[in-house]
């Protein structure tokens, strides 16, 4: 599907972007430099401009093969990346997917996360017709586990498998209403 945006009234989602008017490179790598985050985001690495223009280009493959919608989280009147929100493992027949949020260090603690994360779900329940979406976190993230509960979602316990560092990998489902 083509990329969608959202206004959120406080900000606003729009695709990734790597080009002459916006470049969400350098916020990028600074998010993905981030301690807390690296600690809970396992899978992806973006260290310098090159990573950078790559997982820009990723998402935009994504959205184009109906596999993941992502948005950066911008920031209303510079257009700056606050953070990134998705849903992920989308999967149109099941009418499922999984959500995906993490926020640049500068812009936690003032609701960007949950904003951004609801706005993502009201599209996928309507605009998608998604029927279910799951929220995953490592057990020692407690902000995260606080943006799933302030997002509506129910919580469902520990999965029968650890993550790779060991920790325990907390569920939460959110059906559509
Ligand atoms: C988790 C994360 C996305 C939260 O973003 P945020 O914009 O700061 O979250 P919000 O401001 O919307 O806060 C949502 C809730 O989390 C709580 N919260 C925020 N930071 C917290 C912290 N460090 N410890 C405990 N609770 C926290 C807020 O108080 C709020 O709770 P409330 O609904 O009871 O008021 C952000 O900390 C982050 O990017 N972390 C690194 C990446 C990550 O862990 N992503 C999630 C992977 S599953």
């Amino acid at each position: 599907m083509e990329p969608v945006e959202i206004n959120t009234g406080e900000f606003y989602l729009r695709q990734l972007r790597a080009d002459q008017l916006m470049d969400d490179r350098p916020l990028l790598i600074e998010g993905f430099a981030d301690p807390t985050h690296r600690r809970f985001i396992l899978n992806l690495r973006v260290r310098n401009l090159d990573e950078a223009a790559e997982y820009v280009e990723l998402r935009s493959a994504e959205w184009a093969a109906d596999r993941r919608c992502s948005w950066a989280i911008a920031e209303p009147t510079t257009g700056d990346l606050l953070g990134e929100v998705g849903l992920k493992n989308l999967d149109l027949d099941a009418h499922t997917a999984e959500s995906a949020i993490w926020v640049h260090p500068r812009a936690r603690g003032r609701g960007v996360a949950s904003t951004a994360l609801s706005a993502a779900l009201r599209f996928g329940f309507g605009a998608l017709g998604l029927e279910a979406v799951g929220y995953e976190h490592l057990e020692s993230n407690l902000a995260s586990a606080a943006v799933a509960k302030r997002c509506e979602f129910t919580l469902l316990g520990a999965k029968p498998d650890l993550a790779p560092t060991g920790e325990k990998v907390i569920r939460w489902s959110r059906a559509s209403s």
